[in-house]
């Protein structure tokens, strides 16, 4: 069975989560070399910090550099300048704790391979039993127990995005990553998705953060949303989500779900006209600061 107690899944040594955030991003620069030998200048100064469980989502244009900001966060592309640690240490080349799910699923499955055997990657290097029930268990929480022998390309864009989602699972991770994961479907198996990461979520106890252009995804699934600008990109305002947990359909119809969304949009919108309640000044500059609110109360909130 998964570990569903308080306690980050991986996180048997691990410092308590008050002791320094969980990831801390602090002034990230990223520039990308383009065809005529220019740089552009993708990221410019994005600071932000995620406690251990908690969900953010970072909404932005298309184009602002929301999957350059991942791919720089989770280590799988140098950074330029400032910082990109993980509870005080500096993060490198994708670490096992971290899972990322990418937008487009037919490109980050194997189509030679049957779903049992792409979802086994992470964990190949353990013991056969081991990674056996880890398989298992991770299909069964994406519903796809049934599906193990067949391939990819034989299953919905919907199912296979979930079997993404059971790979990012299998390694039981403490922070999910992901690129826009849901865009690639239609409405309502975006809906059924954006629910199946929320069950994950309260029921593993990971940390999420979700990078999207999809202003309602970002609320509905978020305890925070931050605006980035257009490139090249900066936090223009981080906006707490209030919204009672769990959340369904009933969430989408409220008033303060509308509001919230509105107010995410204004900045994306016109991003001259952040307001100063919004403002990211928040952000802890002391990642040993304790946080106002820790583990037990988001998962109380859950
Ligand atoms: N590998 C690359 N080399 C050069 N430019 C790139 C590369 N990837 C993306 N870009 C450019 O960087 C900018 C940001 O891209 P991206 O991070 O994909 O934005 P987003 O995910 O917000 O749509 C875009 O103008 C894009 O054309
Ligand atoms: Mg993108």
């Amino acid at each position: 069975m998964i570990d569903t107690s308080p306690s980050p899944p991986h996180g048997a040594s691990a410092p308590a989560a008050h002791e320094a955030a969980l990831l801390e991003v602090q002034g990230l620069r990223k520039s990308l070399s383009v065809a005529d030998g220019s740089m552009l200048e993708v990221t410019r100064d994005v600071s932000f910090s995620l406690r251990a469980g908690e969900f953010i989502s970072i909404v932005g244009p298309s184009g602002a550099g929301k999957t350059t900001l991942l791919r720089a966060i989770s280590g799988l592309i140098p950074i330029d300048g400032g910082s990109v640690t993980h509870r005080g240490v500096a993060v490198r080349s994708v670490p096992d704790w971290m899972s990322i799910v990418f937008q487009e699923y037919n490109k980050s499955l194997f189509p030679w391979l049957s779903v049992r055997k792409n979802v086994l990657l992470p964990v190949r290097k353990l013991a056969k039993a081991d990674a056996d029930e880890r398989i298992e268990e991770a299909l069964r929480l994406v519903g796809l127990s049934d599906f193990a022998a067949q391939y990819p390309w034989e299953l919905s864009g919907g199912m296979q995005q979930r079997v993404a989602l059971a790979r990012a699972m299998v390694s039981r991770p403490e922070l999910l990553l992901m690129d826009e994961p849901f865009a690639s479907v239609d409405a309502l198996t975006r809906t059924n998705l954006e629910d199946m990461v929320q069950e994950l979520w309260r029921n593993l106890g990971f940390a999420g953060l979700l990078v999207t252009h999809d202003i309602n995804e970002a609320v509905y699934l978020s305890d925070r949303v931050l605006c980035l600008s257009s490139r090249p990109s900066r936090v223009l305002a981080e906006i707490e989500i209030d919204l009672p947990r769990p959340r369904d359909r009933h969430t989408r119809a409220m008033p303060e779900f509308h509001a919230l969304s509105e107010r995410v949009l204004s900045y994306i919108e016109h991003p001259e006209s952040a307001g100063s309640e919004d403002l990211p000044a928040a952000y802890p500059t002391n990642p040993t600061q304790p946080p106002a609110d820790g583990i037990q109360t988001l998962r109380k909130k859950r």
